[in-house]
């Protein structure tokens, strides 16, 4: 999705500037459609590299990132443990809030952030980018019409070999673990394309601390379940989505970062849509809602992230999953 040329460029603050503040940053700046006015992390050196790298202001304070003038939101790129505190200090700024995914450990977080950003009427999104792209709305779009006729398969393999990535991905400290790092995109899928379940069933492998891989099945009152095989230790990383019926099908490799997919017909033609899941994109979506004046995305609502939110506890319920941080 492209910007109107004429368009004010749009200002970030960052709160945080990490692994993935970097990949962003260089996908945004070179656009000429963002700039990264302010950027606040604990370790001023760090910030103050980055703030120099991508043209921005280096803050001692994560407010005064906030509020430095041309900021027009703040994007939370931290560790999921700190979402919950940035956000809210952000949205009592009544700053409009691009979070990364999760948005909290627990639902009551979420829900906390939610009903805040309603009360000050400021837009508030997770950055569930597979959301902001177009195959995934397509696969939706699809369904919702019934091109697939009567569903015979659900494949949603999210396996990767995410150990490498950050230490924070196995930190049990930071919430480590794959349900809340990965897990997030295929349950996310899920609740877009078949609803909050009815009852969610969750086995998992957790050790040291945090939850290795896991099994996610939902079960609705219609009879109908689905599952996912979620993984942050497969080395052979397939993460593969597969969605049959009687009249078509479509597979999706990488789904999680899916750009363009198939609709290949039993009878007919295929169909095929082609995008990009990037974070420009993204970025570009979500700084056009808030020029809209819009207090939500239409592309996450905040009931899906809440709803996530709530089949992640009751996950971690059934595993006895609890962080250090969250023991008496
Ligand atoms: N959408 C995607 O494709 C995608 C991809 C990767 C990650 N993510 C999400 O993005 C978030 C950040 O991930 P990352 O891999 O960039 O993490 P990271 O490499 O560990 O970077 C975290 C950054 O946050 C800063 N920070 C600020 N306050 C902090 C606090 N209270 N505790 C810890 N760190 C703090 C850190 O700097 P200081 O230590 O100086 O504070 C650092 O700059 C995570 O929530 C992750 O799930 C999303």
């Amino acid at each position: 999705m492209k910007m109107d040329t004429n368009q004010k460029v749009f200002g970030w603050c960052f709160i945080g500037c990490g692994t993935l503040a970097q990949k962003v940053a260089k996908q945004l700046l070179p656009s000429g459609q963002h700039k990264i006015v302010s950027v606040y992390s604990r370790s001023y050196d760090k910030c103050a590299a980055f703030a120099q790298r991508v043209g921005a202001a280096a803050c001692h304070l994560p407010e005064e990132a906030m509020q430095t003038p041309g900021v027009d939101a703040v994007y939370v790129v931290t560790p999921h443990t700190s979402h919950f505190a940035y956000a809210r200090q952000a949205l009592l700024l009544k700053k409009p809030v691009l979070c990364e995914k999760p948005v909290t450990v627990c639902s009551a977080d979420a829900e906390a952030l939610v009903r805040l950003a309603r009360e000050q009427q400021v837009y508030f999104a997770e950055a569930m980018w597979t959301w902001f792209a177009p195959a995934a709305n397509q696969i939706k779009a699809w369904l919702d019409a019934g091109e697939y006729g009567t569903l015979r398969r659900f494949v949603l393999n999210c396996h990767v070999d995410a150990r490498w990535y950050a230490p924070r991905v196995t930190n049990p400290n930071q919430a480590g673990g794959a349900l809340l790092d990965m897990g997030v995109y295929p349950l996310t899928y899920m609740v877009r394309l078949f609803g909050k379940p009815d009852r969610g069933t969750c086995t998992g492998h957790v050790s040291k601390g945090i939850d290795w891989d896991e099994e996610v099945t939902f079960h609705y009152a219609s009879g109908f379940t689905c599952s996912t095989s979620i993984s942050i230790k497969d080395l052979l990383g397939m993460e593969y989505l597969l969605i049959e019926g009687d009249k078509a099908r479509s597979c999706l490799f990488q789904f999680h970062q899916g750009g363009s997919v198939k609709l290949k017909r039993r009878q007919g033609k295929t169909e095929h849509v082609r995008g990009k899941c990037d974070y420009l994109n993204e970025f570009n979506l979500v700084a056009n809602e808030i020029r809209e004046d819009l207090t939500e995305s239409r592309y996450v609502p905040m009931q899906v992230t809440l709803d996530v939110m709530a089949i992640m506890d009751e996950c971690r319920r059934q595993m006895k999953l609890v962080y250090p941080f969250e023991m008496q």
